[in-house]
């Protein structure tokens, strides 16, 4: 790993600005780390959804002031394993992702194969293939689009380390890591970094060159960076939480502080009383 630009460029410390619920929140330092390692002159996310992955990109790309252009694919409906989802998701992204954004990147609403068209073979430096994840749907994508990658690309799969019902990223991940310099992260479903272009950067071949212990030592570093993020989201989770229960325990007291209303509360709770009580009392009379 190349640790003088990791110290030079902490950009994978820096906590993400969208923090969606999603399994890919504990990859976003990596993310980051591989805008920075890569400096892609085009960037493709395949599968964008809430936006966690694609955002994460886009961050490290603005705070690192790059010249790249990006983009987001998606149909912003969903698929078997997201399930259908509503059309909110899309416009909820929209409204974070344009202002931060909007200037380098476009979200791009269509399938991943119109979308093909609008792409020059050979151009796309980091494409992120996070689509439907059977074996056939992500083989399909990695197949379509690997006329559109430059000499230097690098394509990232989430999910290769998934192996419970359809989920068939793995297998593909199997047959093409003996072709291509590759790395992965096992945490967080799995990620793989893939060096498919003809001539890698040197800063990615180091990355997938690690002897053994210093990859499980970049896998243990991001791991542990990815699980700060989520502590700090369910810090912020917590911190909502809390100030909503100050928010409803304030107005208990400031009602409760109110001496009109302590004084109802007694008539009304005498009253009741007194009406239980001459409840309870005929009831006795009328068993004798
Ligand atoms: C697993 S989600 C993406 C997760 C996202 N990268 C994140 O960071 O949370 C997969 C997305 O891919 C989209 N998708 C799947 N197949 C597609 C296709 N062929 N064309 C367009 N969108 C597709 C779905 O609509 C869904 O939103």
């Amino acid at each position: 790993m190349n640790l003088q630009l990791f110290a030079r460029q902490p950009i994978h410390t820096t906590m993400p600005l969208l923090l969606e619920h999603s399994t890919w929140t504990q990859h976003t330092p990596f993310a980051m780390y591989l805008v920075s390692l890569l400096r892609p002159s085009l960037l493709v996310e395949l599968g964008t959804y809430r936006g966690t992955s694609y955002c994460a990109f886009c961050q490290a790309i603005k705070e690192l002031n790059l010249d790249t252009v990006a983009f987001g694919i998606d149909t912003w409906i969903g698929e078997v394993h997201t399930g259908e989802y509503d059309h909110n998701v899309y416009e909820q992204l929209q409204a974070h992702h344009e202002p931060l954004y909007g200037a380098f990147s476009t979200l791009i609403r269509s399938t991943f194969d119109m979308a093909l068209q609008h792409f020059a073979d050979g151009s796309i430096d980091l494409l992120h293939i996070d689509g439907l994840h059977t074996y056939e749907a992500a083989r399909h994508d990695f197949e379509t689009w690997l006329p559109k990658l430059s000499d230097t690309a690098v394509v990232v799969f989430h999910d290769t380390n998934v192996r419970e019902r359809d989920f068939g990223v793995h297998r593909l991940w199997d047959e093409l890591c003996p072709k291509y310099p590759h790395f992965e992260m096992t945490h967080g479903h799995g990620l793989g970094i893939l060096a498919v272009g003809r001539k890698p950067q040197a800063e990615i071949l180091e990355l997938t060159s690690q002897t053994e212990e210093e990859a499980r030592y970049t896998r243990s570093l991001f791991h542990q960076l990815g699980w700060r993020v989520e502590i700090y989201q369910e810090l912020l989770a917590l911190r909502s939480e809390r100030a909503a229960l100050q928010s409803t325990a304030e107005l208990h007291h400031r009602v409760w502080s109110y001496r009109p209303i302590r004084i109802l509360y007694y008539y009304l709770t005498e009253g009741v009383r007194g009406i239980a009580r001459r409840a309870m009392r005929q009831q006795s009379e009328s068993d004798q």
